[in-house]
């Protein structure tokens, strides 16, 4: 399965923050935010990832990121000139994505907990799965409506009127035929290609699973000044009562056996003294071969 991660967008909603600098680079707490989704991705198993950003971002991502060997994965760089919509993501990299499924993650989307909902999907998925997370604001995302039994009767981008408490997250699976359906999409009235429409199509043939993401995962939205000090927060709270980093991509690839110990302790050997690298080394002393 190919990864996507989208981390173009504008980011206005954090203007002036975002005027030099692509929002998925801006830091939750100690690491920046495209980490979250990396680990994401990483933690589902999935190792061929595509960065998808704007031709002046782009050089930034290869800058901190390189080619992904330092922790086992592959990464390769896609431009999206226009910001022309989420779904527009499986038209520009369908040559990348070679008739493979694909999991698609927005970059400024971070989930914390145990993924074994995320794992479970990649593992049953048939045709398209989206995930449902109930939520106060419905009307910030695109949601769906659910039926008694859960089954999804209708979606709707950013709904102005309550029609459902189910936000849908930025963490999409889709089989082979996605970009053959992305194509089909037209513009929605704000000029882009919606995911929703995606979602509705596969719904409309009948082949759109919906899995709810329960309690015990957050899913925490970085779009505004707001929530990024809160994801900052909920972050910063669990790493300082545990001693544990979430999202430290190097310790995930140690632990998953994408990396071998000494590749792991290679490439912290250059980071510079920090906080980053000091948990790393204990991460280093504590691995058993
Ligand atoms: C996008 C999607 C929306 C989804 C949300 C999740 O909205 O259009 O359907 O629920 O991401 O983060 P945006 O955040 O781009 O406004």
């Amino acid at each position: 399965m190919k990864g996507l991660i989208l981390a173009g967008g504008k980011g206005t909603r954090l203007y002036p923050s975002t005027n030099v600098i692509s929002k998925q680079l801006l830091p939750i707490f100690d690491k920046p935010m495209i980490y979250y989704p990396i680990a994401t991705l990483m933690l589902g198993g999935i190792r061929d990832i595509v960065i998808i950003s704007t031709p002046t971002d782009i050089p930034n991502y290869q800058k901190l990121l390189g080619d992904g060997k330092q922790w086992g994965l592959s990464f390769e760089y896609c431009v999206q000139e226009k910001p022309e919509g989420i779904a527009q993501a499986f038209i520009i990299t369908e040559a990348l994505i070679k008739n493979e499924k694909v999991c698609l993650i927005l970059g400024d989307n971070l989930f914390y907990g145990k993924l074994d909902f995320f794992r479970n999907a990649i593992k049953n998925l048939a045709s398209a799965t989206i995930f449902a997370y109930e939520v106060e604001n419905p009307q910030s995302y695109g949601v769906v409506v659910l039926d008694k039994d859960k089954k999804p009767i209708d979606i709707i981008e950013k709904p102005k009127v309550f029609v459902s408490k189910w936000a849908i997250p930025g963490l999409y699976l889709f089989d082979e035929r996605v970009s053959e359906f992305a194509k089909r999409l037209q513009p929605s009235s704000r000029g882009e290609l919606e995911i929703t429409d995606l979602q509705k199509m596969y719904l409309a043939f009948g082949e759109l699973q919906v899995e709810i993401i329960g309690r015990g995962i957050a899913w925490l939205d970085t779009g505004t000044p707001s929530n990024l000090i809160d994801a900052a927060l909920f972050i910063r709270a669990i790493e300082q009562r545990q001693g544990r980093k979430i999202a430290c991509l190097e310790e995930i690839a140690l632990n998953l056996g994408y990396i071998t110990k000494s590749d792991f302790i290679r490439f912290v050997e250059q980071m510079p003294d920090s906080d980053y690298k000091r948990y790393c080394i204990k991460v280093y002393e504590e691995h058993s071969e």
